[in-house]
Formats: C-alpha cells, sequence, structure tokens
C-alpha cells in the first residue's frame, strides 16, 4: 500500500483525491435523506500470484444499475467506465491486501429527497486485513428481531440503497443492546427473511435452504455464489419460504455476504444450532468461497476480474 488509511485516494467523479479532500454538501439528499445506490465489492489478494481479483464485479455492477433504475437515479457511466474508476483508484493506492471497495452514487447539490440530480460517484478502496476466515470460524449468536424487514410494498429490500440500511441499523441496535452479535429479521409475512447486511442458509438433513428473492430479501450475490457451489458438490438446495420454528430446528445455519462470507450461526434465540466443526457443511461451503474469490479454483475464474 503506497498511502496508510487516513492518506489514501478516493476516486470521486472523475478524480484520484485525497481521502481528506474527498467532499460532498451537508445539505445533499444523499447526506440528508440516504439518497444513494452502492456495491460493496469484495477483492480478494493471491499471494501466491501476486494478484488481486475483484469478484464477480459484472453481477455487482448490474446490481448497482437496477437499485439506480428502480430509484431513478441517473447513471451515466458504462460498465466499463464503473470498472475502470475502480481499478484506477485501487491501482493508485497500489493495494496489495483483500479490500471491500465501496462504489456508490449519489445524488449531491442543494435538492432533496425528490431531485433528480446532480448525481455524482464515488468509489473508495477499503482495506479488510487477511480473510475474515477466523472471525468466520467464531460463529454467530443471534436473534430474531422484533422489527420486521422492509418489504417490495414500501421500501424494497431489492435495492441496495443508503436508506435501506436504517432497517438494518434498528436491527442490529437492538440485537447488540440484548447481547447478541446480530438478528435475523422475519418479513411482513412473519416468515424468515435475512439478516441486517447478509442472507440466511439453514441446513437440514444435508439440504441447503434459503429464503425466496420474493421473501424481503437483496439479490445477494453472495447468496447466488453458494447456491451454485453447492449445486456443483451435488448438495440439494431449497429456494423455498421459510417458518421461524424452522430456525431453531436446523442442523446447520449461516450468514452470508460480501462483507462477512460465509459465517456459521452457533445459536438462535439462544437454541443452539447444530455444529460448525471442520466437516461441516458451512466450513466445507466457507473454504470454497475463500478459494475461488482468491483464484485458486480455475472453473470459477470467469467470476473474477484481476487489478494488476
Ligand atoms: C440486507 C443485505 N442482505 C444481503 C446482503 C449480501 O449481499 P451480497 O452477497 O451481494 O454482498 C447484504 C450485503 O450487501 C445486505 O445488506
Amino acid at each position: 500500500m503506497k498511502y496508510a488509511v487516513s492518506e489514501r485516494l478516493i476516486w470521486l467523479n472523475g478524480e484520484l483525491v485525497h481521502v481528506n479532500d474527498a467532499r460532498i454538501n451537508v445539505l445533499s439528499p444523499t447526506a440528508q435523506f440516504g439518497l444513494n445506490v452502492f456495491e460493496g465489492i469484495p477483492c480478494y489478494w493471491n499471494e501466491e500470484q501476486r494478484q488481486l481479483y475483484a469478484f464477480r464485479l459484472d453481477d455487482h455492477y448490474k446490481r448497482l444499475q437496477q437499485s439506480a433504475d428502480l430509484l431513478q437515479i441517473d447513471c451515466t457511466y458504462t460498465k466499463e467506465e464503473l470498472k475502470k474508476a475502480l481499478t484506477d483508484v485501487v491501482k493508485a493506492n497500489d493495494y496489495k491486501e483483500n479490500l471491500s471497495v465501496r462504489q456508490t452514487l449519489f445524488v449531491e447539490g442543494f435538492g432533496s429527497w425528490g431531485s433528480e440530480g446532480p448525481v455524482g460517484m464515488f468509489v473508495a478502496p477499503i482495506p479488510r486485513g487477511n480473510t475474515s476466515a477466523e472471525y468466520n470460524k467464531k460463529g454467530l449468536n443471534v436473534c430474531v428481531s422484533s422489527w420486521r424487514r422492509i418489504s417490495d410494498e414500501d421500501l424494497s429490500p431489492r435495492i441496495k440503497c443508503g436508506a435501506n440500511y436504517m432497517n438494518s441499523r434498528v436491527g442490529q441496535r437492538e440485537a447488540l443492546r440484548n447481547g447478541y452479535d446480530t438478528c435475523i429479521f422475519l418479513n411482513k409475512a412473519g416468515k424468515v427473511s435475512e439478516g441486517p447486511g447478509s442472507c440466511l442458509f439453514i441446513i437440514k438433513d444435508g439440504i441447503l435452504i434459503t429464503p425466496l428473492l420474493t421473501d424481503s430479501v437483496l439479490n445477494s450475490i453472495t447468496r447466488d455464489t453458494v447456491i451454485r457451489i453447492a449445486n456443483n458438490h451435488g448438495i440439494e438446495v431449497q429456494e423455498r419460504t421459510i417458518d421461524r420454528t424452522e430456525l431453531y430446528t436446523a442442523d446447520e445455519a449461516f450468514l452470508c455476504g460480501s462483507a462477512m462470507e460465509i459465517t456459521p450461526i452457533l445459536s438462535i434465540d439462544k437454541v443452539n444450532i447444530g455444529d460448525s466443526g471442520h466437516d461441516s457443511i458451512v466450513n466445507i461451503l466457507h473454504n470454497e468461497y475463500v478459494d475461488i474469490a482468491q483464484g485458486k479454483r480455475e472453473e470459477y475464474l470467469d467470476w473474477l476480474c484481476p487489478i494488476y
């Protein structure tokens, strides 16, 4: 890394600027109302190959575009330009470590929540240290939140926008206040949806089960990755509505997302869930996921975009 984190460069509206000079108007709709859409793009460093891989970049940009369209935020950048902004800022910082790159389209200016523009973009690489493999091994004690997940009828969880994270926040704050690591939301129908920043899988009798994309969940890229890995391993996957009581009788359960990778759940509402030992399905999936993202599996190389 060329610069300390506090001195790093950020891509802002076409220019590489010092992080302290990457400024926005405090009265802007993004600052006031969370009027922005974004992606957290994981990049994995492969020490042997001396290469940094962005994981499923095209899929992240596809979702970014969809989020922008749904909120009518005009994204004027092509996929190639989005990609170039990301690679330029990572290279400028000379990052050779695991990153999460925040790529955000936001509404600037003096407008309000109904404003069309002006639309800005920033790209900020955030170092993650080593893979979260060590952290993941520990597992999570979670609760079912007393808050419901937002629904497609009001604020769609399909949109990855800043404002949606206020629903995540109330669930997460409640969980922490009550001594849990995080929470699982139910949707308005009382069925299982997702975590505040992750999707959920349970495992019962060797079958992986995850809520439908219409059960109030983000169209998670990690969720899709897990399904594809499981399919390739011959593990049956069911995408279907999950009842709350199924959580407590699961053999294993995990949360997944670009930030938390695949993290086992140890207990739900203090009910112990399976064991996430060495040869658990969660463990197998997590190891495979990290190998794929680091470019160690040839059959998945088309998911990777080399930065250097
Ligand atoms: C609410 C929510 N669900 C799921 C996910 C996981 O999505 P992905 O795997 O695309 O990172 C995230 C993280 O972005 C999230 O915020």
